[in-house]
């Protein structure tokens, strides 16, 4: 980094993605064989129809880091700082974001964020103001191996959720950059709806977090396009938390924006926390579904309670 303040600029643009998911695949077939539940019932009550599961959150942040900055053709040693978003670091300490700096052979600052699901929508504004501070290039990672805090003989948490992770290259830019508005939020009160204590498992008051899940999407992406002078109607492509496809469908029902123009990954991935985002981000992107000049926002929500929305004019 070149230092506090060293080289100040106005702005980011995201200049690479990657992803990465475990080779195992879990299907809703394999749940049934074991557990008292139903693909029928998994498929329609969440929208979910396999999961990866296995590796660790640091070998799966490092994956994706790494075809991150193989696309936005940059070098381990150009890279200022290292944001982690994970609430499943592999230690209590040190951070998941030192295995990741150790394994890549980068020589900057590191560090986790914990906001759940919401994590890499947090990790990204973080990050970006971090770039506004000086640090030139920022890597932004979402990363969860959520089966490790997963009871697998829970038939409420493990048909669920899964592990994976996302990278996102940010550089600095001049002129107001990508990030047009933001988002975050988070209410303590509630967070007993979520939680895992220290080597404990998920426990979830489901119907809950899915009555508040659709709310607050609704609020903070409101909140977040207002902030960046647009409506819903501006919007080119949504990228919602994949928890639950009929979460995703409520709110773009109440938001105004067609179900198409969501990016979908959960079916195949279950829930993966802070890696859901960039997953379907680069998910949707390598499919070409975002041009130049797209408006993309970005929304999540999960324990804490936690929210965070983002809207970036792609390619900038
Ligand atoms: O990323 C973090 C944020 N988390 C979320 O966004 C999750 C939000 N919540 C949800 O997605 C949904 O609430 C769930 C998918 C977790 C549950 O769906 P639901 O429609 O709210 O079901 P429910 O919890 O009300 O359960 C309905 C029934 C119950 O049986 P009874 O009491 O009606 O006899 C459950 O015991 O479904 C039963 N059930 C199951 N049945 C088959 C719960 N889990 C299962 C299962 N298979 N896996």
């Amino acid at each position: 980094m070149s230092g506090p303040l060293g080289r100040l600029s106005t702005g980011v643009a995201v200049t690479g993605w990657g992803v990465a998911l475990p080779d195992t695949a879990v299907t809703n077939a394999e749940l049934e064989a074991r557990l008292d539940t139903s693909d029928r019932w998994i498929t329609e009550r969440t929208g979910i129809r396999e999961r990866r599961i296995g590796g660790t959150t640091g070998q799966l942040a490092a994956a994706a880091a790494r075809q991150a900055l193989t696309a936005a053709d940059a070098t381990p040693a150009s890279v200022d700082l290292l944001v982690v978003a994970t609430s499943t670091p592999d230690q209590q300490l040190p951070a998941t974001a030192s295995t990741v700096q150790h394994t890549l052979g980068l020589r900057c600052g590191a560090f986790d964020v914990n906001a759940a699901c919401s994590g890499f929508v947090y990790a990204l504004v973080a990050g970006t103001g971090m770039s506004m501070a000086g640090a030139r290039r920022v890597l932004v990672v979402g990363a969860d191996v959520m089966s490790r805090v997963t009871d697998q003989d829970d038939r409420s948490t493990a048909v669920l959720f899964g592990d994976g992770a996302g990278a996102v290259v940010l550089d600095a830019v001049e002129g107001p950059g990508q990030l047009l508005g933001w988002d975050l939020g988070s209410d303590g009160s509630l967070r007993h709806l979520l939680q895992a204590d220290i080597g404990g498992y998920v426990q979830m008051e489901g119907k809950e977090v899915f009555r508040r899940a659709v709310r607050v999407m609704v609020e903070s992406s409101e909140m977040a396009l207002q902030r960046a002078g647009l409506t819903i109607d501006d919007v080119d492509l949504l990228v919602p938390h994949q928890a639950n496809t009929r979460i995703i469908t409520a709110a773009c029902e109440r938001l105004g924006i067609p179900m198409e123009r969501a990016a979908m990954v959960l079916h195949r991935t279950g829930n993966t926390s802070a890696a859901s985002i960039p997953l379907a981000l680069g998910d949707a992107v390598d499919a070409g579904r975002v041009a130049k000049g797209d408006i993309v926002l970005l929304v999540g929500f999960g324990a804490g309670m936690t929210w965070a929305s983002a809207v970036l004019r792609w390619g900038q």
